[in-house]
């Protein structure tokens, strides 16, 4: 047993992301092993939308192919279905009750993706979404959650929620802390660099490389990506935004820093830099697609999800006992 836990989840939502893999599971990937580490597929966290039963069963295989096909590795990292340790939603619930109306009225995920359900009125699910991510990181001791900045909101929550309980009912809950590195940690939307790369992109799809992605396509989505007329490969948040994230894309995969890149591409114009990036995405993209279908094998993952919730299960049910104890229940 190390010292110290690292947990992370992902929705299977549709196709996974460039922004799922550099924003997180590839910091995931980068550390485990040096972590007791725990990766999850948050499928309870996915009927928030309403979904058709056979695509979200297909889509949990999927993500779990997809996991491993990125580098993760059952032998050092415990993976498992949130639905399959159902100790998620009792400590979910518990939760609930710690956390004020306000909280969660400021998460700004709920905002936005409330905005999208206002006219059918919008789901107590979606409300109570942060709540049950408390649950996922507090139940395994987790110290490190590896996320993009979107989410940074939902583990400061966890953090004062933690607080919350422990101050009220004695020591419960252990601290976790989130990691997020400074590149690639919110990665844009190529065709409108003011929003997130998302797995819903407003229908064409042009603007988000899915890591499924036929390899061609992608390439011409990096090379179709809006820039600006500036006409200097250099990192500029305020006035280079497109640029900028084509800069962060590379740098995240190949290790190169900014300045190097700057230099490499000094004099040289958007397309020689946006051809690089286009091939350097592209061989990522093959290494995961050859890999995911090697791993694209129901059985294959229903016996690491099985093993993946035996695992997982004894500590869950510690904490949540501790819990309880804690409450007087
Ligand atoms: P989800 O499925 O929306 O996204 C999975 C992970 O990918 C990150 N991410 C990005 N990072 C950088 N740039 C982007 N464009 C980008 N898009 C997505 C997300 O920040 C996330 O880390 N609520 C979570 C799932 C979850 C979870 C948890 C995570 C449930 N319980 C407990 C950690 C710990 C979610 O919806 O992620």
């Amino acid at each position: 047993m190390k010292e110290k836990v690292m947990l992370t989840g992902v929705r299977p939502s549709g196709n996974l992301t460039l922004g799922n893999y550099l924003g997180a599971i590839k910091n995931f990937v980068d550390k485990q092993g040096t972590y007791d580490s725990y990766i999850f597929i948050a499928d309870l966290h996915a009927i928030t939308s309403p979904k058709n039963p056979q695509k979200l069963k297909a889509a949990i295989y999927d993500c779990v192919a997809m996991y491993l096909a990125c580098g993760v590795d059952p032998k050092k990292t415990i993976i498992f279905k949130q639905s399959d340790v159902l100790e998620h939603g009792t400590l979910g619930f518990i939760m609930t009750f710690q956390t004020k109306m306000g909280e969660l009225n400021r998460m700004t995920q709920f905002k936005s993706k409330s905005q999208a359900q206002h006219k059918e009125g919008v789901d107590t699910g979606l409300f109570i979404y942060p709540t049950l991510m408390v649950a996922d990181i507090l139940l395994y001791n987790t110290s490190i959650v590896p996320v993009g900045k979107d989410q940074q909101q939902h583990v400061e929550l966890t953090r004062d929620l933690a607080e919350r309980f422990n101050k009220r009912y004695g020591e419960t809950f252990f601290m976790p802390d989130v990691y997020i590195t400074p590149i690639g940690n919110k990665i844009l939307n190529l065709q409108n660099p003011l929003e997130k790369m998302n797995k819903s992109d407003n229908g064409n799809n042009k603007g988000t490389i899915f890591l499924m992605d036929d390899i061609e396509v992608a390439k011409r989505k990096i090379m179709c990506a809006k820039t600006d007329s500036l006409g200097k490969v250099h990192f500029d948040e305020e006035n280079q935004l497109g640029i900028s994230n084509l800069m962060s894309i590379l740098s995240k995969i190949t290790g190169e820093d900014f300045e190097s890149i700057e230099k490499r591409f000094d004099g040289k114009g958007y397309g020689e830099f946006k051809k690089e990036v286009a091939e350097v995405v592209a061989n990522l993209l093959t290494e995961i697609q050859t890999k995911f279908n090697r791993y694209r094998d129901i059985n294959l993952l229903d016996e690491i999800l099985l093993n993946g919730a035996k695992q997982a299960q004894p500590t869950a049910s510690e904490t949540l006992k501790r819990a309880k104890k804690a409450l007087g229940l």
